[in-house]
């Protein structure tokens, strides 16, 4: 057990899916997993343990943004060993080529402010997905044949932004989608030698304003996982 985490050492897979949501954790383990079994409960932010054609994996909740991601990934890593963490989530589109329902593979995570910050001052790390884990979600998301970007998104602090110039800065530059949780994800993964990627479902659309329907979600969100899963197993 850790602060946030009630699991017992040896519950935690060495490779999990995070999730923002914790009820899509919950989702994604009913759906994909066999034999899941919930290891964490503390605040309401839900894992499972199960496997995956034969290999053990947990899917755990993050919660949104960086710092409540940061706790969670920080306990996975130093406590209980995990070594390979790929976020599941959703994003905004920032580019017109981007569709909604479309899937970003997150080369990297630009970011304004994260619980790292602090550590680096002045300099401006850049936060990079696992190449390895990288390509595997690539060709995993080639063979299912889900329409799919790759390339830099960026980490914002905020939902509701104050500050449309930086959403039109991050346009401008080929950011592909807004998200909350990537970039300190890939910061302590560099920090802690894991591999770690982002795996993202465009759900709304910054400059069109379209959204996904909440029936379609489902759907959408399991090409994502099922990319993640075969990108984690895939021989690398
Ligand atoms: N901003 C930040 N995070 C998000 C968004 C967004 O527009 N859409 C999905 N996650």
């Amino acid at each position: 057990m850790t602060v946030h985490i009630g699991a017992e050492k040896g519950e935690i897979a060495e490779t999990v899916l995070m999730p923002g949501d914790p009820y899509r954790a919950k989702w994604a383990a009913e759906t994909f997993l066999t034999d899941a079994k919930l290891v964490n409960e503390v605040r309401g932010m839900l894992g499972f343990t199960g496997t995956w054609n034969g290999h053990k994996v947990t899917i755990q909740g993050s919660g949104m943004g960086m710092p409540s991601l940061s706790i969670y990934v920080n306990e996975l890593i130093r406590d209980y060993g995990a070594k390979t963490l790929i976020r599941i989530g959703s994003c905004g589109g920032m580019q017109e080529k981007v569709k909604v329902r479309d899937v970003i593979i997150a080369m990297t995570a630009s970011t304004i402010n994260s619980p790292s910050s602090g550590i680096f001052k002045e300099f401006n790390f850049a936060p990079a997905a696992d190449w390895s884990l990288l390509q595997a979600a690539v060709t995993a998301a080639e063979a299912k044949g889900t329409p799919t970007h790759v390339g830099g998104i960026y980490s914002s602090d905020v939902f509701y932004d104050e500050r449309p110039d930086l959403n039109e800065q991050m346009t401008r530059h080929g950011i592909l989608g807004v998200e909350m949780e990537a970039a300190e994800l890939y910061t302590l993964a560099a920090r802690y030698g894991c591999q770690a990627l982002a795996v993202l479902t465009v759900s709304d659309h910054l400059q069109t304003g379209e959204a996904l329907p909440s029936e379609e979600r489902e759907r959408s969100f399991g090409d994502m996982v099922e990319i993640a899963l075969s990108a984690a197993f895939s021989e690398r």
